[in-house]
């Protein structure tokens, strides 16, 4: 198959690139690389059956292939520090012009979306046909999950008006080699940072928060499936694990796992955007993944930690 991966130099994008191009599939990355790096995909340049292209999705109005499927991985994320204006306007307008080339080529789409949807639900675990809960539009860190929620609308519309086939994952936290080693990656990369170079570790707000992480690889296979399936028109399905922890014990985990004993700073939610707010828990129901796609994720937090660090040493070690 052709596969477009919007984003596909970042995190996640770039290790479905490389299964792809494993599989025999070809595979056409753009990227405007202002998240992801060259690094990500270098080792699968000059492969047969992969192209990249250094562009804004936007700009990108023809294409030289129809796509079998178009994947769109691209988002601005919570902003934690920032206004909403990027992530509002980026992660819509992209999606709408992914969406117009979907239907243009008659492709099929995957639009990858968040368990952030579910904000402040406490209907555990989560569901794919349960609530999803918001805070005031006065905090700003919800315009990451308004505009995730608005594109998965958007694109079961085009199902609706256009007939287009689209398939929505809500990914849960994910960790792993190429993981962004600042918050934009998620806490696992930045405690690792912090801890190997001696750091204080920054834990936001009590840390008490519990959250479930997956590792990339898991992602990966789940991924896979979706893309290669042609029976999942107009499904949601959760993308995570069942296996908890709270922040602060992900953190003394890391840090035992690396042998060091670092020192804790507790931040405030007050210094971050304004009205701040993080949801307690933060646990999906994987069920459907389970069923429809014969997903069980296979690798457990502490072998994807010890996974992760030894990337991260490796890293160091260049
Ligand atoms: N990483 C996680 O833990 C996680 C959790 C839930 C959902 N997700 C979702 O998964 C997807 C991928 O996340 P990631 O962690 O790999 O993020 P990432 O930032 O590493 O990847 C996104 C890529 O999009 C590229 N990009 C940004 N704007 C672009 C534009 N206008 N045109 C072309 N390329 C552009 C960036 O350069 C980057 O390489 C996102 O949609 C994200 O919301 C990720």
């Amino acid at each position: 198959m052709q596969i477009l991966l919007a984003g596909g130099a970042g995190f996640v994008g770039s290790h479905i690139a490389d299964k792809l191009i494993e599989k025999g599939h070809e595979v056409l990355v753009v990227d405007n690389l202002e998240k992801g790096s060259i690094e990500n995909i270098q080792h699968n340049i000059g492969k047969s059956g992969f192209k990249f292209i250094k562009s804004d999705i936007r700009d990108i109005f023809e294409l030289e292939e129809k796509p079998d499927v178009i994947v769109n991985l691209i988002a601005s994320k919570i902003p934690r520090y920032s206004s909403g204006f990027n992530t509002l306007t980026l992660n819509v307008e992209v999606a709408r012009h992914l969406l117009d080339l979907t239907k243009k080529y008659n492709s099929r789409h995957v639009l990858i979306s968040t368990s952030d949807v579910y904000g402040k639900s406490t209907d555990f675990p989560l569901r794919e046909d349960g609530d999803l809960v918001l805070g005031p539009s006065t905090s700003r860190r919800w315009a990451y999950a308004v505009s995730k929620i608005y594109n998965e609308h958007l694109a079961l519309s085009y199902m609706d008006e256009f007939n287009v086939y689209v398939t929505i994952l809500r990914y849960f936290g994910i960790y792993g080699p190429r993981q962004h080693l600042n918050w934009w990656g998620g806490p696992v990369g930045v405690f690792i940072d912090a801890i190997y170079n001696d750091r204080e570790v920054e834990i936001h707000g009590s840390g008490k928060q519990k959250r479930s992480f997956i590792y990339i690889d898991d992602v990966v296979e789940a991924t896979l499936k979706v893309i290669e399936s042609t029976s999942l028109n107009g499904e949601i399905i959760n993308i995570g694990t069942e296996e908890e922890i709270s922040i602060l014990e992900l953190a003394k985990k890391i840090a035992l796992l690396m042998d060091k004993q670092p020192a804790f700073k507790f931040v405030p939610y007050e210094s971050f955007t304004k009205n701040y707010e993080d949801p307690m828990r933060r646990v999906g129901d994987i069920t459907k993944a389970k069923k429809m796609l014969g997903f069980e994720p296979k690798i457990n937090l502490e072998e994807g930690l010890k996974k992760t660090i030894k990337w991260y040493r490796a890293l160091k070690k260049e």
